[in-house]
């Protein structure tokens, strides 16, 4: 057991660099499966969601080479199973894409039923809806999900709700299906946009991706391709939040400033000053922070994934906030940890309302859940003193290197070991 600690206080100021978008990598590898060949993918985030994604690849029979740190060769030739190992797919409730995959490719697939996470409810009825709407037909035993078809065919969807992931498996499994795929009420984030390109790449005929209606015209066949996966727009806003909090001063490079917008319109509103370069942004800040409404919606509206961070940055406002949570039931799971360092948050339901005060005081903390344990880690830097972050596998899921990028901007913050416990000692 690891934690982070954290001495903050200081500013942060220098350069760092954005590894590749984690959902959009654990999107593109379950559908390398769907060229039957070898693909290279770059630009990989080097977290543990993308290792229990290629593990699930060489579990089912893919050939993985690793040819650098971001970069893998991936040959999905000999892959014959259509079953996810159970083990394998809980470590990840993304590994809900090898369903949409393997059911494109071999009209059936198996895996592990997602379980409900720190987020609230999380369903996959959109998922199931345009599989059955496609001919397949799903069923559900000892917890594991199957859907089978002996032919697949392109039909209308029209989803009850934007979902990510929905869309995401639908692409996955219509991109062969005989004739054309419709998908109405689809989701638009960067990642679908970046997956849609993959699949192109890959032979597929795949429009409209970034606007409400994709259209897929089945193909016959796919074929392996080299593809580079899209910088991480939450792993960036995640930085940008950090230099602002701690009237810093950070060169933000290897981004896409149009995926941040949403994200710097609401830091501009609080009080950064952002420049954009063309793959790069400047982030500092000099006056005080401005209080902000906000409610997160589906992209182009500000990210669900932000907002534990942006409730830390408003904790030190200058006066009232508002945050809603439109996207999950239970996000705000973190603001006891913050209440503990000393923020005034109050929590009815979806909507947060936070009073900003002078200063966080340095706190033991703990994280519930990836963007949550960054939200803690972010606050920790901004408080005078030495704060513990706890459950930082959590965190580690989501963002490549983050010790050593945030020492790289002058941070105080090192990774230790846990002493076990006096039961668990007794137990060793
Ligand atoms: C993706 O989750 C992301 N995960 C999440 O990021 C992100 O918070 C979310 O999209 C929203 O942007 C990955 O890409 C791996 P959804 P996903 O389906 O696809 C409801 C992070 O921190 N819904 O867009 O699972 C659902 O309950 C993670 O990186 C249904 O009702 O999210 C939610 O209210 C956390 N039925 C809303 O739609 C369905 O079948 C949006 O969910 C599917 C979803």
């Amino acid at each position: 057991m690891e934690k982070f600690v954290i001495h903050g206080g200081k500013p942060l100021v220098g350069e760092v660099e954005i590894s590749g978008a984690k959902n959009a990598a654990v999107a593109i590898l379950p559908a390398t499966i769907l060229a039957g060949g070898k693909c290279v993918i770059e630009n990989l985030p080097n977290i543990s969601d993308v290792s229990a994604s290629v593990d699930i690849l060489s579990a089912m029979g893919a050939h993985v080479r690793v040819i650098n740190k971001h970069t893998l060769e991936i040959d999905t030739a000999h892959i014959t199973a259509t079953s996810v190992p159970n083990e394998l797919s809980r470590q990840m409730r993304a590994s809900y894409y090898f369903l949409g995959a393997l059911l494109g490719r071999f009209g059936k697939a198996t895996v592990a039923m997602p379980g409900g996470c720190n987020l609230g409810p999380r369903p996959i009825d959109q998922h199931l809806k345009a599989f059955v709407a496609l001919g397949a037909k799903d069923s559900v035993e000892y917890g594991m999900i199957s859907v089978e078809s002996d032919s697949l065919r392109g039909e209308d969807v029209f989803f009850d709700t934007v979902s990510v992931g929905a869309t995401i498996n639908a692409m996955l499994a219509a991109v062969m299906a005989e004739g054309q795929t419709v998908l109405e009420n689809v989701a638009k984030e960067p990642h679908i946009v970046d997956v849609a390109n993959f699949l192109n790449m890959m032979g597929a005929d795949v429009r409209g991706a970034g606007t409400d209606v994709i259209k897929i015209r089945g193909v016959k066949q796919m074929h392996g391709c080299t593809y580079s996966i899209i910088p991480d727009q939450i792993e960036a806003g995640s930085y940008m939040v950090a230099a602002t909090i701690t009237g810093g001063n950070v060169l933000i490079k290897n981004v896409i400033p149009k995926h941040l917008e949403p994200i710097t319109s609401k830091l501009e509103k609080a009080g950064a000053t952002i420049e954009e370069f063309d793959d790069s942004l400047r982030v500092y800040r000099t006056g005080d922070l401005e209080p902000l409404n906000i409610k997160t919606m589906p992209h182009p509206g500000f990210p669900t994934d932000m907002q534990p961070l942006m409730t830390v940055l408003l904790t030190l406002a200058k006066g009232t906030s508002i945050i809603t949570e439109g996207i999950w039931e239970n996000r705000f799971r973190y603001v006891d940890e913050l209440t503990r360092m000393g923020a005034n948050i109050q929590v009815d339901g979806r909507v947060a309302v936070i009073e900003g005060v002078q200063e966080l005081l340095p706190a033991p903390m703990r994280a519930a859940d990836l963007r949550a344990g960054a939200a803690l880690v972010v606050a920790a830097l901004a408080a005078n003193g030495v704060s513990e972050v706890d459950e930082i596998c959590h965190i580690e899921r989501g963002y490549e290197d983050i010790v050593e990028k945030l020492r790289g901007l002058g941070a105080d913050i090192k990774r230790v070991e846990k002493p076990a416990g006096v039961l668990r000692q007794a137990a060793l």
